[in-house]
């Protein structure tokens, strides 16, 4: 039997997304937001609503409380983060993330990190890590602008049914090919 994705339903509400990047540079207004720019370009145009877009510092307590917070307030489905993933003493976004989520989502960075290998050797030195609070998904992507885009293409066709399934809308999303 083989099964594969239908998910023809129609298309229920737009996802609400936040878009959350640590940089001390970004923060301190020494290198613009280009990153932060590339997700939440790429969202829009996936019809996506992004309703927030913050620069951090990379700061534990900081990332940490804005994630909680926004989770909390129940006006997003996804947070999608950047930076901070790597092996940098100040890069802490994996650790703040943690300390937020109730359940971790693994499969999501292990399939960027797998996938991104076969782009760069250095996709193994991010820590991304990825978990659901309340009904928000949280994924840490890595800082580079072009990480970002490369990671959004391996995720975004998995996102919109991850939102479903945590709002509850999900249908049987699976069909045996064979129609059995
Ligand atoms: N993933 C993809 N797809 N493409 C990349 O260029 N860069 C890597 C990695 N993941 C990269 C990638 C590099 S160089 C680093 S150091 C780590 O992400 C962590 O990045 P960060 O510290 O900016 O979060």
């Amino acid at each position: 039997m083989t099964l594969e994705p239908k998910c023809s339903e129609p298309p229920g509400p737009p996802v609400r997304a936040g878009v959350l990047t640590a940089s001390d540079s970004g923060f301190h207004g020494q290198r613009p937001d280009r990153s932060g720019e590339v997700i939440r370009q790429r969202l829009q145009e996936e019809g996506f609503s992004v309703l927030e877009h913050a620069v951090l510092p990379d700061d534990l307590d900081a990332l940490r409380d804005t994630l909680a917070s926004w989770c909390d307030q129940g006006r997003f489905d996804l947070i999608l983060t950047t930076g901070g993933t790597g092996f940098s003493p100040r890069d802490v976004t994996p650790e703040a993330t943690v300390l937020v989520v109730e359940r971790e989502a693994p499969g999501i960075p292990e399939a960027m990190r797998a996938r991104s290998l076969e782009k760069t050797p250095h996709a193994m030195l991010s820590r991304a890590r990825a978990g659901i609070r309340g009904r928000t998904l949280i994924v840490n992507m890595p800082g580079s602008p072009r990480a970002c885009s490369e990671c959004l293409d391996i995720i975004l066709p998995a996102l919109g049914h991850a939102v479903e399934v945590l709002r509850g809308d999900a249908r049987d999303c699976a069909q045996n090919r064979s129609g059995q």
